[in-house]
C-alpha cells in the first residue's frame, strides 16, 4: 500500500559538494508543486537529533542554484549512529509531522538512512551528493564534475610552472578511498602518472621512467596522486622518490578543500535539479528506502540496502587508455 507523504524533510550530510544547493532548491520547489509541506533539517542528522528544523518555502531557495556549499549546512553526526540518537531524531520528526525524508550525501549518509529506515516508519530517499564519485548505481554524483574541473584548472597552472623550471610535481587530489578525481583530472591534464587506490602503484616503473628522464634532463613530470593511494598521499610518494633519486628537485602540491568549494558546474546544477525533482516524485509515488541515480541518462532507483554494500568500480577502459596516452 502506498503511504501518503505530506510533510517532507530534506538534509545535506557528510562532506559538502558543489550542487547541493541546486538539489535542495529542486527538492523544495518540487515538493511545493506537489502540495507538500517542506522542511529543511540543519547540519545533517545533527539537526534531526537536536531538533534544528525549519519550514521552507519556494522563496527560501531563491538565488542559490549557483552557490557552492549548502545553505542547510552539513555535519558527520556520530550520535545518529547510536540507537538513542536515532530515537531522538524520530521523535523530533514526529513532533513536526514529517513523514518523508530526503538525504543528500555520500555513502556514510546512506548508511545512516538505511539503519533509520529499518527502525522507523519514515520513508527515506537518498541522493548521491559527493565529490568522490564512489557510489555504485549512478553515472554521476552531485559535485564530482565541479571538483574535477577545479582540480584540472589547478593542475594546468602547475604544469606551466613545472615546464618553466623543468621540475617534477606530485599533486595530491581528494577522493577519500576512491581514485576517480585523480583518474579524471590526471587524464584531462595529460599527467605522466596517475596513482589511485584501486590499482597497485607500480612505483619501480615510475622510478625507472624518472631516472631515464633525469639522464636526458627532461624532468617535467606531473604525478597525480589520489589521497587514498597505498603510499598514503603526495608527501609520502615524493619522499619515496626523493630517497631513490636524491638529485631530483620535487615539489608537492596538495589541492585539498578547494576541490569542494566554488560555484557548481552546469553539469552539476543539471543533475542536482533532475535528481532532486525525482526524489520528491518517488516519495509521492510511494517509493521508499532507495537512492536516485542516473544510469545511461535514465533515472535509476537502487535500494539503500544494496547501495551501502557496493562501491563504484574504476573503469578498465579508462585504465587502459591512461597506460597508452601517458607514455
Ligand atoms: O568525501 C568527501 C571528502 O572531501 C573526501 O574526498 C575527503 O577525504 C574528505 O571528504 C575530507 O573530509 P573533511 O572535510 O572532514 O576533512
Amino acid at each position: 500500500m502506498i503511504k501518503n507523504v505530506n510533510k517532507i524533510g530534506v538534509l545535506t550530510s557528510g562532506g559538502d559538494s558543489p550542487g547541493m544547493n541546486a538539489c535542495i532548491r529542486a527538492v523544495i520547489r518540487t515538493g511545493i508543486h506537489n502540495g507538500k509541506e517542506m522542511f529543511g533539517i540543519m547540519r545533517g542528522y545533527t539537526g534531526m537529533v537536536e531538533d534544528d528544523i525549519i519550514a521552507m518555502e519556494s522563496r527560501s531557495v531563491a538565488n542559490i542554484i549557483q552557490r557552492g556549499g549548502t545553505i542547510l549546512k552539513t555535519s558527520r553526526c556520530m550520535e545518529f549512529f547510536e540507537p538513542e540518537g536515532r530515537k531522538k531524531a524520530y521523535e523530533n520528526l514526529k513532533k513536526h509531522g514529517i513523514d518523508g525524508l530526503i538525504i543528500i550525501g555520500g555513502d556514510g549518509s546512506f548508511r545512516g538512512a538505511q539503519i533509520f529506515s529499518k527502525e522507523y516508519d519514515i520513508p527515506c530517499i537518498g541522493l548521491p551528493g559527493t565529490i568522490d564519485k564512489d557510489i555504485a548505481g549512478t553515472d554521476f554524483t552531485i559535485g564530482f564534475d565541479t571538483a574535477v574541473n577545479t582540480a584540472v584548472e589547478a593542475i594546468d597552472k602547475i604544469r606551466d610552472t613545472a615546464e618553466a623550471h623543468d621540475r617534477l610535481f606530485v599533486i595530491e587530489v581528494m577522493g577519500r578511498d576512491a581514485g576517480y578525481i585523480a583518474l579524471h583530472s590526471g587524464i584531462a591534464t595529460g599527467a605522466e602518472n596517475i596513482l589511485i587506490p584501486e590499482r597497485k602503484t607500480e612505483i619501480e616503473n615510475i622510478i625507472a621512467q624518472l631516472a631515464e628522464k633525469e639522464r636526458r634532463q627532461k624532468l617535467v613530470n606531473l604525478i597525480v596522486v589520489a589521497e587514498g593511494e597505498e603510499f598514503g598521499g603526495g608527501n609520502e610518494v615524493a619522499k619515496f622518490i626523493k630517497a631513490r633519486l636524491p638529485l631530483l628537485e620535487i615539489r608537492v602540491c596538495i589541492l585539498g578543500h578547494i576541490q569542494r568549494g566554488g560555484a557548481p558546474s552546469c553539469m552539476d546544477r543539471l543533475i542536482a535539479s533532475r535528481m532532486g525533482y525525482h526524489a520528491v516524485e518517488s516519495l509521492v509515488e510511494g517509493r521508499h528506502n532507495v537512492f536516485v541515480g542516473i544510469v545511461n541518462n535514465k533515472i535509476n532507483y537502487i535500494p539503500l540496502d544494496e547501495a551501502i554494500k557496493k562501491k563504484q568500480r574504476i573503469s578498465e577502459e579508462w585504465l587502459k587508455i591512461v597506460k597508452i596516452l601517458a607514455t
